[in-house]
């Protein structure tokens, strides 16, 4: 990571930690954050550095399906992931160890990580954003920083955008603010629950992605000819995503989040070079998505980054839909 780029991160985490940063350990802490779906997606950033969006976002977290990250003092950076100690080389650590630079005290020459997913790594659901969010926890509690839960999300943003959204239940819009350093650019809760609510993962590829999000993300602003359309697409789908959350309307939740994620996937398919992330068995399922609910089940899709399905329904339809597709996990957001 070039100089300029780590000290406007710093920076960055300076303003939310002030004198924050002297004060000493309390020896070890453990935390959890929920992972999150996206319902109208993040896809661009306006500044690469901090991780600020194009556009606003909105996602609904997973309940208990997340991270539990524990962190303590140590000689030198270690990160375990689900019991195993990855290498300090690979991409996994480092990003962790950068993150970890922007509140490192000069004092602490490291930190011992070890984090546990709830759902598996490789079931599809992003391990970033809870990951990011956990760990933002557990040092609020190693220091006794006691941060809000916003000013939590900024930090957490500078480890995964999408990570900014993890430190509520339940739907969390990102507000993608104007401030040039990120001040205002962070999640903020939607006083709404909806008990019935289901999100199913229908695992169709489990192999690591072809092109990670931020490479995705930045041909796409780059080069495709569709991404000047995106953030009126954005505007207009998180109206409607608002209204069909305050009035818990399913069907118009479904058809705005599924157009969304086409539309988002539709701009990354057009980059040059292409970031297309589906497989054959995903256009194939989300024909069969398209059966299903012509056939009368409530059923929409959505896809993030990666060739994988995540189902939006409700409890009433869980059973059927389970054996239309045996292999949905289908998790709860509102527990
Ligand atoms: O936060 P990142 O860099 O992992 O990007 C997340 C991108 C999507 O999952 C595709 C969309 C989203 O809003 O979560």
């Amino acid at each position: 990571m070039n100089a300029d780029i780590q000290r406007r991160r710093r920076a960055a985490a300076d303003a939310v930690l002030g004198d924050r940063r002297s004060m000493p350990p309390r020896g070890d802490a453990e935390a959890f954050a929920p992972a999150n779906i996206a319902l109208v997606k993040y896809w661009g950033k306006r500044d690469a550095a901090l991780n600020l969006p194009v556009t606003g976002s909105l996602s609904v977290s997973l309940g208990d399906a997340g991270t539990r990250t524990a962190i303590r003092p140590a000689d030198r950076d270690s990160l375990r992931m689900n019991v195993n100690l990855i290498d300090p080389a690979a991409p996994a650590a480092r990003r962790v160890s950068e993150f970890l630079d922007l509140v490192r005290p000069s004092s602490a020459a490291g930190f011992a990580v070890e984090t546990v997913n709830s759902v598996p790594t490789a079931a599809g659901v992003a391990s970033s954003a809870s990951g990011f969010a956990a760990l933002v926890r557990a040092l609020d509690g190693l220091y006794g920083w006691d941060l809000n839960p916003a000013e939590m999300s900024v930090l957490a943003r500078l480890g995964s955008g999408s990570a900014c959204r993890s430190l509520w239940d339940g739907f969390v819009e990102w507000i993608p603010g104007t401030d040039s350093e990120g001040a205002d650019s962070r999640g903020a809760p939607i006083d709404v629950r909806w008990p019935e609510l289901r999100i199913g993962v229908w695992v169709l590829d489990d192999a690591p992605k072809a092109v990670a999000s931020r490479e995705g993300m930045r041909r796409t602003v780059e080069t495709s000819p569709l991404y000047p359309a995106w953030p009126a697409v954005v505007a207009r789908d998180l109206i409607e995503v608002r209204q069909a959350v305050a009035g818990r309307d399913l069907e118009r939740l479904g058809r705005v989040a599924e157009g969304n994620a086409l539309a988002m996937h539709a701009t990354a398919i057009a980059a040059r070079p292409s970031a297309l992330y589906w497989r054959p068995e995903s256009v194939a399922a989300m024909a069969r998505i398209t059966a299903l609910r012509a056939g009368g089940m409530p059923v929409w899709f959505t896809l993030d980054a990666g060739p994988n399905l995540k189902l939006i329904f409700e409890a009433a339809s869980g059973a059927a839909l389970t054996r239309e597709i045996p292999a949905l996990r289908s998790l709860a957001p509102f527990g």
